[in-house]
């Protein structure tokens, strides 16, 4: 069985991407089911579907981090198989754990290992967005698993901005910032990060060409947000005019957005993760996954 956009379609947004979820039921067509979530009275979470999905094609959209979004994801993934459904596509925009990609120490768990062999027991197809260990990948290995990239859609909107200049914080992403600056159709470069723990890092200086110009710092990932404040930093003593930061996955780990908004001109995230800096949807692309024809299989 395939899937082409013309085939129904129901969405069932987790309460971490109910954003997503509509826009994905745009893009694609598909209805959205309605989902009850709640918490007992000692936090466990309750989960509920009030739609018949047998025979149907369900999407799943639910982003895996924080830890209590694993778990409802999990619940929904339950769920709805018990509903019959015809095809369970999971869509995961943000893969939580995926930092943890290997075992550092004996008696360790391979964490992203772990939610991906979860999610492939309830799936037939599995989409991620720009995951941060390309290798989490090869762990979904028997069902169609792709890592869609928010970087297209990312371009768009800092050419709308007026960017000059497309900048990755390390050599590491010089790529993503590449593909970004294709898009924008104006110059990338990189800095040169060392990180000193999980929460300093260093940025040693760089020429850069960036004096009077509106440069984007763009990463992957912003968590404590201290990679990009020591980014702009540098791209301050060289004189840029406006300091734009972008990021596919907005973190923000405990006060990351003031420290960022006092070091850059703008901060903006897609809906990966749904938070007040959320300037672009990675729907068009998820879309294109999902009815991506060749790749989806019969219901395990
Ligand atoms: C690192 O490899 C990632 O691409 C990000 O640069 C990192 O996760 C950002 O973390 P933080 O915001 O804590 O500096």
């Amino acid at each position: 069985m395939s899937l082409s956009a013309a085939d129904s379609m129901h969405i069932v947004g987790g309460s971490t991407s109910r954003k997503l979820a509509g826009e994905l039921s745009q893009s694609i067509g598909g209805s959205i089911s309605e989902v009850e979530v709640s918490r007992f009275p000692d936090d466990e979470c309750y989960v509920r579907i009030h739609d018949r999905l047998e025979g149907e094609n369900v999407v799943v959209v639910q982003t895996a981090w924080p830890d209590t979004s694993i778990v409802e994801l999990m619940l929904l993934l339950d769920a709805v198989r018990d509903l019959n459904p015809s095809s369970v596509t999971t869509v995961v925009p943000y893969f939580g754990y995926a930092r943890q990609d290997k075992r550092f120490n004996e008696g360790e768990p391979i964490s992203a290992r772990a939610l991906a062999r979860m999610i492939q027991s309830q799936s037939d197809k599995f989409i991620t967005v720009d995951v941060h260990a390309p290798s989490v990948i090869d762990w979904f290995d028997r069902i169609p698993a792709q890592n869609v990239s928010a970087h297209a859609e990312i371009g768009k909107f800092l050419k709308r901005s007026g960017v000059e200049m497309v900048l990755s914080p390390d050599e590491g992403r010089w790529e993503n910032a590449k593909r970004v600056a294709k898009v924008v159709e104006c110059e990338a470069d990189f800095l040169v990060k060392e990180r000193v723990n999980g929460e300093t890092v260093r940025m040693a200086p760089k020429s850069l060409d960036s004096a009077g110009r509106k440069v984007a710092i763009v990463d992957d990932i912003i968590s404590t947000g201290g990679t990009i404040v020591k980014a702009s930093e540098q791209l301050r003593k060289q004189g840029a005019a406006r300091i734009i930061a972008v990021c596919t996955h907005g973190v923000f780990a405990s006060n990351a957005i003031p420290r960022l908004k006092a070091a850059c001109d703008e901060v903006h995230s897609t809906d990966t993760i749904e938070n007040p800096t959320t300037a672009i949807t990675v729907a068009p692309e998820v879309a294109r996954a999902i009815t991506d024809a060749a790749e989806t299989p019969k219901a395990t």
